[in-house]
Order: C-alpha cells, then sequence, then structure tokens
C-alpha cells in the first residue's frame, strides 16, 4: 500500500515527536509533502536532519504568530496546503480536583487549555484561508479521554473533551469547503507525552511509567499497546481521498475501548 497522499501538502504541528512524528513519516511514505511546526528546538534539529526536504518551523503553536509562520512556511515551499494535522499535547498525570489547591487549579486549567485546546483552535484559523482554496481537511488529536473518564484527570480530559468539541463545531462551520475530523487514539508507548510545568510535572514523561507496555495492553479488549506508527495509519486515511465522505467523526485506534465494559464469564 503506498501513493494514498500522492501529492497532497500537509503541515504538522507537533510533528517533532511521538505520534506526530509517525504522522509525518506516514505522509511521506504515502507521497504527501510535509510541513512541521514544532516547540522544541532538539526535536526540530532533529528532524531536519533525517528528513532534510520538511520545512521546519521552531515555535509555540499556542501563539497565532507561530501558526501563521509554519502556515507561511508550508505555503511558500509547496505552493498550497491540503491537510492540517494537529498533534500538540500535555499531561496532568492523572490529577484529581480534590488534589489541587485553588491558586494550582487556576493556572494548570489556563495552561492546559491554552496547550491541548487553543493551539489546536489556532492552527486550523491559520491554515484555513489556504484549506479552503484547497477543499482540504483538517485532523485534530483527541484521546480515549475525550470520551470517557479515568485514563487522565480532571484537567486533561476536560481538554480534550474540547477537542472533540472543536472538531465538531469545526466540521459544522466549514462543511462543504473543509472536512475536519478527530483521531482518539489510546494510551501509547514510544512518545513524549510530558506533565504539565504547572502541576510540577514537566519534566515527568508518561512513557516512562513502569510497565506501561504490559498494562496497555491488559486494559484493551484486543489486548494490544499500540505506537504512534499504528495511530499514524487513522490519519492518512481521513486525510485521504477515501474518506471523502467523512467529517465530523473520529477514528478510535484504542484497542476496542469502547467495549471494554467487565466481560461476562463463558458458560463452563
Ligand atoms: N501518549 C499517549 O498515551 C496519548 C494517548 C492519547 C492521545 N495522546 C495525544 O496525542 C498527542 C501527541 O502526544 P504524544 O504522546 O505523541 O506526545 P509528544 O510529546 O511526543 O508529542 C507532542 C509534540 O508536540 C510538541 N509541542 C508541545 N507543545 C507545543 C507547542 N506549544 N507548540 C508546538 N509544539 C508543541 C512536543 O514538543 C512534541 O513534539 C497529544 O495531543 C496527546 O494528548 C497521547
Amino acid at each position: 500500500m503506498s501513493g494514498w497522499l500522492e501529492g497532497r501538502r500537509a503541515l504538522v504541528v507537533g510533528g517533532g515527536s511521538g505520534i506526530g512524528r509517525a504522522v509525518v513519516d506516514a505522509f511521506r511514505t504515502e507521497g504527501a509533502r510535509v510541513a512541521v511546526l514544532e516547540l522544541d528546538p532538539g526535536k526540530s534539529a532533529r528532524l531536519t536532519a533525517e528528513a532534510p526536504d520538511v520545512p521546519v518551523t521552531v515555535g509555540d503553536a499556542t501563539t497565532p504568530g507561530a501558526n501563521r509562520a509554519a502556515v507561511d512556511a508550508a505555503v511558500e515551499a509547496f505552493g498550497g496546503l491540503d491537510i492540517l494535522v494537529n498533534c500538540v499535547g500535555v499531561f496532568d498525570f492523572y490529577r484529581g480536583v480534590g488534589e489541587l489547591d485553588a491558586e494550582t487549579a487556576d493556572a494548570a486549567f489556563d495552561d492546559m487549555f491554552r496547550i491541548n485546546v487553543k493551539s489546536h483552535l489556532l492552527s486550523v484559523q491559520a491554515a484555513l484561508p489556504h484549506l479552503r482554496a484547497s477543499r482540504g481537511c483538517v485532523l485534530l488529536t483527541e484521546s480515549t479521554s475525550a470520551y470517557y473518564p479515568g485514563r487522565g484527570g480532571v484537567l486533561y480530559v476536560s481538554s480534550k473533551f474540547a477537542v472533540r468539541g472543536l472538531v465538531t463545531a469545526l466540521a459544522h462551520e466549514l462543511a462543504p469547503a473543509v472536512r475536519v475530523n478527530g483521531v482518539a487514539p489510546g494510551g501509547t508507548l514510544g512518545t513524549d507525552l510530558r506533565g504539565l510545568p504547572g502541576l510540577g510535572l514537566g519534566d515527568r514523561r508518561l512513557d516512562d511509567t513502569p510497565g506501561r507496555a504490559g498494562d496497555l495492553a491488559a486494559r484493551t479488549p484486543l489486548g494490544v499497546a499500540l505506537t504512534g506508527g499504528d495511530h499514524a495509519w487513522s490519519y492518512v486515511f481521513l486525510a485521504s481521498e477515501r474518506a471523502r465522505g467523512i467529517t465530523g467523526g473520529s477514528v478510535h485506534p484504542d484497542g476496542g475501548m469502547a467495549v471494554a465494559a467487565p466481560r461476562r464469564e463463558r458458560d463452563a
């Protein structure tokens, strides 16, 4: 299988590591030209070394200026834009409302929603004139936490429900010119997902959790622990012409969390 995105022009926001980086690689394999907006200069330098044809803008996707600069760089390099993907996110390591004092909750709510939600909205806004012109598409990164409690704390889960809200509102507003869909990965191996600095968790990586691969497999009906490379195919599909009739939806590469209710013992 190859060529699903032949000739398409994409910008991946948060493409320096994890799921976003896997999307960059899969899109290029499928024939797309890809640009990236990434906050981390080290990840950006690594991407440039490994994929010199990818225009990388180093900047903060929670600001309009960085999103404009990345869109401009992509359009200058490719002559237009067909696909916007956003994979930016930060985690809260399951903090409950009862574990946050009022001042921490006040600041951490703003930070969580600025990074996880506003970055997605601003990237769409910056890309919109070009996506309208190309009748392109948007892919935002949700999570199982956009559908269920328990796999994040109160701030992460509510921010991911808000990303799901963006998918719904933007798909409604932008049809018929631009398709807007979500990808809702389950817990993922091999990413750099960090805790929110305002919660004192900025140096903590979810992927470093002891026993994570076994835990991920154990909690899903399919018994799988997935990587960014697994999820990237959902983005490829939704960005491709094969999905031309799909907007306002989500693909759930999560090992079957929707059917993870307690299971009946087999009859003896
Ligand atoms: N890791 C998981 O288990 C998991 C599960 C479900 C959903 N997700 C979601 O998938 C997305 C990608 O997460 P990941 O696990 O690949 O983590 P990651 O940290 O490897 O990827 C996020 C990327 O975004 C970059 N970034 C962060 N803030 C930025 C900003 N302000 N501007 C520009 N770039 C910024 C990071 O440097 C990183 O390269 C996130 O939205 C996350 O919530 C992750």
